[in-house]
């Protein structure tokens, strides 16, 4: 029989983690027993091991699903058989035991689920959406009736997972044989509920092969007991199933590795993130802080700040004027008596200046009519002047034209006097002086 190898092959985990992820809202079987499944699924084909693969439960099909994936991603010609009534399950009974029982009558409570049932068109759609039509074998009805007739010959692998006791031991009894020697047999409920403890111990306790577990997944592997007897002492042949434990462990190591390494770049992102925030941050309180501190040069040189200069300045005056105003209030009684003779002494300051002005503004009048007087007088005199000059130039001329008519005169005399009397003229003239 072939070794098991390790599930090292990085990018078969990577689409293992897809497609659970993909199949989750599929099956209500956790992320571990998902792996654990696929692990062993690719061990089948790894192994070569002959036979289908078989789910006695599938609910909405998830886990079978992700076989059917597995096998179709390793262009296996295998199929998947899904055993399931598509009516829930059936009424457990005291073998089952008190949680079962319990369970049946919470029909309210959210892990009732519907009592685990699905729809059978649902589940053939989903399969059909999935492509995966071609792999998948759906089988409805009571596995009571319908597990004896299928047409399943060989089963590598053989997953049961119908909870209550006369589904599990049906499932055993009747497809125990067609698993092939090497092949795997996994039960989901071994760990959960009573019945299916009881159906498996009962199954197996007259078999070689014991229970292995892997978190709440119980498996054996056909033809594997658990220690062998001979008369040199007990001797293990679990070598296969020890690896595969080493396969699983190596691929949760993966699993967790990957989820840390998610975890840690999503951390790294974040604090990237948080660092570019907290960088931008520090950007823009260093741009503040430039701007305040500007701000608060420009306040120093600014108006402000010499008002508040002046400001000091005025308070220091206002109160050298608060005293000097408390010194003036003091001396407040003898300067009003002051200030009142000094307005006593203005008011007849003011009667006197009153009267001089009043006379002085008749002096004024009687000045401007002078004045009109005297223009008038002046303008008179310059007629009168114009007039007696007008009359002196005429008498000049007069007197002129006078003179040149005596003087003619004169010269005709003259020239008659010369000429009666030369020697008495002369005389005469000497005597006028002429
Ligand atoms: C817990 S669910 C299975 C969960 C499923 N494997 C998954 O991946 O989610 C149990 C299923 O077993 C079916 N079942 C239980 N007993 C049955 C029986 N005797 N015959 C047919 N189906 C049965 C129920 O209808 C139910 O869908």
């Amino acid at each position: 029989m072939p070794k098991i190898a390790p599930a090292r092959n990085e990018s078969f985990l990577e689409e293992l983690e897809h497609s659970i992820t993909e199949l989750t809202p599929y099956t209500m079987i956790s992320h571990g027993a998902l792996v654990h499944l696929g692990i062993l699924t690719n061990q089948v084909l790894s192994q070569g091991l002959p036979g289908d693969l078989v789910e006695c439960g599938v609910w909405r099909g998830g886990a079978s699903f992700l076989m059917a994936q597995i096998l179709r991603s390793q262009a296996s010609d295998k199929k998947v058989w899904m055993f399931d009534s598509f009516q829930g399950l059936p009424e457990p009974t005291d073998l089952d035991g008190p949680q079962a029982l319990q369970y049946a009558q919470s029909s309210g409570s959210a892990a009732y689920l519907d009592n685990c049932k699905a729809d059978l068109k649902e589940v053939q759609d989903t399969c059909e959406s999935l492509g995966l039509s071609s792999v998948c074998k759906i089988e409805p009805g009571w596995f009571e009736d319908t597990l004896a007739t299928a047409k399943v010959d060989q089963i590598a692998l053989l997953r049961i997972d119908g909870d209550w006791y006369s589904s599990t031991k049906v499932c055993l009894e009747l497809l125990y044989d067609k698993v092939v020697e090497g092949g795997f047999v996994v039960f989901d409920d071994y760990y959960t509920w009573d019945g299916c403890t009881r159906a498996v111990n009962e199954f197996l306790a007259d078999k070689s092969e014991r229970l292995e577990q892997y978190g709440t997944i119980a498996y054996f592997q056909k033809g594997t007991p658990f220690l062998e007897y001979s008369p040199d002492g007990f001797t293990s042949k679990r070598s296969l199933l020890d690896d595969f434990k080493v396969a699983l462990a190596e691929a949760e190591g993966a699993r967790i590795r990957n989820a840390d390494l998610s975890r840690l770049s999503k951390a790294y992102d974040q604090l990237n993130s948080e660092l570019l925030a907290a960088n931008k941050l520090n950007t823009e309180l260093s741009r503040d802080l430039y701007k305040h501190q500007r701000l608060y040069e420009d306040l120093q040189r600014s108006p402000l700040a010499v008002s508040l200069e002046a400001s000091a300045q005025l308070r220091l005056e206002m109160a050298s004027l608060r005293s000097e105003n408390d010194r003036l209030t003091s001396s407040d009684a003898s300067m009003r008596l002051h200030v009142a003779r000094l307005m006593d002494e203005l008011a007849s300051r003011k009667t006197t200046i009153e009267t001089q002005l009043s006379a002085y503004n008749s002096l004024v009048g009687q000045s401007i009519q002078l004045q009109h007087e005297l223009i008038e007088t002046k303008a008179k005199a310059e007629q009168a002047t114009v007039g007696l000059v007008q009359e002196v130039q005429r008498l000049t001329q007069e007197l002129s034209f006078t003179r040149g008519t005596l003087s003619a005169a004169n010269r005709q005399l003259n020239e008659e006097l010369k000429r009666l009397n030369r020697p008495w003229t002369q005389k005469l003239l000497r005597r006028n002086g002429t």
